[in-house]
């Protein structure tokens, strides 16, 4: 079975490769890059013993993206990874937001569904939900308008698809992903943000290899047993293994309806002070942080309900915060030593 992973060189896609590849699927990426580097494939290569195919290519782009297609044949499904995903960054530059991740979907289903290869899984997010009125956050729970232009292509884009499985032989399965962290167990690939770090978890590494000076705990005054907010937070690679048994559930036809939708969390919420307080533990680092207000737009707390994925699915996810944060260290340790090499 051959995989299209669009976005396949990012940090959750080269996660998801590995898991396909050592499941024995043949895997072709296409990635332009804009968020990662072409070294993941040889990591990649690494980790399997085997090579992944590897274009660049810019999915926005409609003719590069059909010639494409003329050319690769035989897809039997693909999983769309590619995608902008800074919150803050969508808030400035919507357009930009709107058009790679609105496109990059709508050029990529265009040209599936035309060559028949009619198997899609989604890269969505907990975004969707808000702030829920109820906790945990079911797939049945209220969709609310966005709070950001990130939000709202991750909105769309589900909508999209779902008018596309009425009206076409598409089957998708969009998977709302909640706060994935962590890195594979080789310490070969992971997460790999460029700038400053919006999200929790890099920063915390950060700061302990000395890149960041202080890490600002976003608000203490929350309604929640420490005051600091929650998230479910994920596995990377329970998230990839997950990925894989949505292909396989597709590619032998047992979904219930052409498009479904499964949460992907632990069903866990951890405060931002009881993830700081894991990775104390398992880095025997102390970490330098100061508690300063709010961040705009954040909401208080989410977890997954779960039950659906993993009655449906039969996944569950494995691995506890602790295996979270000690290999997202695991792997802030070996990029350092990437990058003096490189130097
Ligand atoms: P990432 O930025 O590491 O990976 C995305 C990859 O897509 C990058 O390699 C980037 O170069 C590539 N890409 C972007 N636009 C492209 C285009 N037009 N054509 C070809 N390649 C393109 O991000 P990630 O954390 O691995 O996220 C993967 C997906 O999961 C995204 O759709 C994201 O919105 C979604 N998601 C991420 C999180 C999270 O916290 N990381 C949570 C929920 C959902
Ligand atoms: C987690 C917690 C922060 C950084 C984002 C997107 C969401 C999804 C996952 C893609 C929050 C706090 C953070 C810091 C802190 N992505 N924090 N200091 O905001 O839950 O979700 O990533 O779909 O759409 O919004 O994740 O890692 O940024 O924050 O105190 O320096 O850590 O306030 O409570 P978030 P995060």
């Amino acid at each position: 079975m051959k995989i299209l992973v669009a976005g396949g060189t990012g940090y959750i896609g080269s996660h998801k490769v590995v898991e396909l590849m050592q499941q024995g699927y043949e895997v072709v990426i296409v990635d332009n890059l804009c968020n990662s580097y072409a070294g993941v494939v040889d990591s990649i290569a690494q980790i399997t013993g085997k090579r992944p195919d590897f274009l660049e290519l810019d999915l926005a782009d409609a003719d590069a993206t059909e010639c494409f297609f003329n050319h690769y044949t035989g897809i039997n499904a693909a999983i769309h990874f590619a995608a902008h995903k800074a919150v803050g960054e969508s808030v400035a530059k919507p357009l930009m937001y709107y058009r790679n991740n609105l496109y990059s979907l709508i050029n990529l289903i265009k040209n599936m569904e035309k060559q028949g290869a009619g198997n899609l899984v989604f890269s969505s997010s907990c975004t969707v939900y808000g702030q829920p009125d109820e906790l945990p956050v079911s797939e049945q729970s209220l969709i609310k308008p966005a709070w950001s232009p990130y939000g709202n292509t991750k909105q769309v884009s589900e909508e999209i698809i779902h008018d596309v499985c009425i009206a076409t032989k598409l089957k998708a399965i969009a998977l709302r992903y909640f706060n994935p962290i962590g890195a594979h167990a080789s310490a070969l690939i992971g997460e790999y943000p460029i700038g400053v770090p919006n999200n929790l978890m890099p920063f915390i590494t950060q700061t302990a290899i000395g890149k960041r000076e202080v890490l600002s705990v976003f608000g203490d005054d929350y309604p929640t047993p420490d005051g600091t907010a929650i998230r479910d937070y994920i596995h990377v690679v329970d998230l990839a293994k997950a990925h894989v048994v949505a292909v396989k559930r597709m590619l032998s036809n047992q979904c219930k309806s052409n498009f479904e939708v499964f949460n992907l969390g632990t069903g866990s919420g951890y405060s931002v002070l009881e993830v700081l307080r894991s990775f104390e533990k398992v880095s025997g680092i102390k970490i330098n942080f100061k508690i300063v207000a709010r961040r705009a737009g954040d909401i208080e707390q989410v977890w997954a309900d779960t039950s659906f994925a993993n009655r449906e699915l039969g996944w569950k996810a494995a691995l506890g915060l602790d295996e979270m944060t000690h290999s997202a260290w695991e792997w802030e340790k070996a990029l350092r030593n990437i990058e003096l090499k490189t130097q």
